[in-house]
Formats: C-alpha cells, structure tokens, sequence
C-alpha cells in the first residue's frame, strides 16, 4: 500500500522537476518522479534536442535516476505536466515503466501557467500498457 502521504510528497517532486525541464523546441515541460519500495523518490524531466528525435521524456529521465542511485523496485509515478489535461505517457515510456514494475499507481497531473493543479487523474500502469512485453523463453 501507497501512503498517501508519499504520494503528495511524490507530486511534489514532479512539479519541481517540471520547472527544470529542458523544453526549448515544443515548450512543453514534462515533471516525473518515481518512488521505490525503500521510500526514496528519483525525478526527472523532459530533455529535449535540437535533432528532436534525441529528446528525452521525464519518466526516463526518472527512471535513470533511480537505477543510477542503485535502486530498481518503483512503486508509484506522478507526472505532471500542462493543463488543461494531464499528459499521460508515452508508450515508449510505459514499456520503461513495466520494465520495473507489473503494476503500479501513475498519477497524473496538470498545472496551469501560474503552476496551480489544475486537473488530477489516477491510473494504473496496467491500464496503460497491458501485455507489456516481457522476454520470455
Ligand atoms: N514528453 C515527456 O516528457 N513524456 C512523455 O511521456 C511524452 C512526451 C515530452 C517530450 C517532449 O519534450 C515534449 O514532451 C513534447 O512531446
């Protein structure tokens, strides 16, 4: 079970993230933030690249945090990023998601220009991407 103490905690940190996101080309700041199994949060930011197609989203740039820090068991995501409705992931990132975890709770949420919420939604990573692929032989 998620605290919900952690998981505003966890919002936070995305909504710090967000501000630091490197967004020059689209202007759309993406925050991320994971929290692991030992309580710790990792966050990250959208990277983007003049090629475009070398742009990094938030919730990779999380993730390489956390396997960065030695951790690998995530346990809930908060993504925030404009409003009027929160994005939600991109598949590539769901795949990078369900590489940790089979499931888990992925909030989302959006902020105006001013940084007030202006809209949440709670999902599951199972809802996003059933079937990840998984190697199996
Ligand atoms: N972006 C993310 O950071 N995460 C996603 O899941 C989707 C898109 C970023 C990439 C790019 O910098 C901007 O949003 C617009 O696509």
């Amino acid at each position: 079970m998620t605290k919900t103490s952690d998981l505003g905690l966890l919002v936070r940190a995305a909504r710090a993230a967000r501000v630091r996101a490197y967004a020059p080309y689209s202007k759309y700041r993406v925050g991320a933030a994971v929290l692991t199994a030992d309580r710790r949060i990792f966050t990250g930011c959208n990277v983007e690249n003049a090629t475009y197609g070398a742009t990094l989203c938030a919730e990779r740039s999380a993730i390489a945090a956390m396997i960065a820090a030695g951790e690998n068991r995530p346990i809930a995501c908060a993504i925030v990023t404009e409003g009027p409705v929160p994005g939600a992931p991109c598949g590539i990132c769901r795949q990078v998601l369900a590489e940790f975890a089979r499931d888990m709770p992925i909030l989302l949420v959006a902020e105006d220009d001013r940084g007030l919420v202006t809209k949440r939604r709670r999902l599951r990573l199972q809802e996003l991407l059933p079937h990840a692929f998984r190697m199996a032989r």
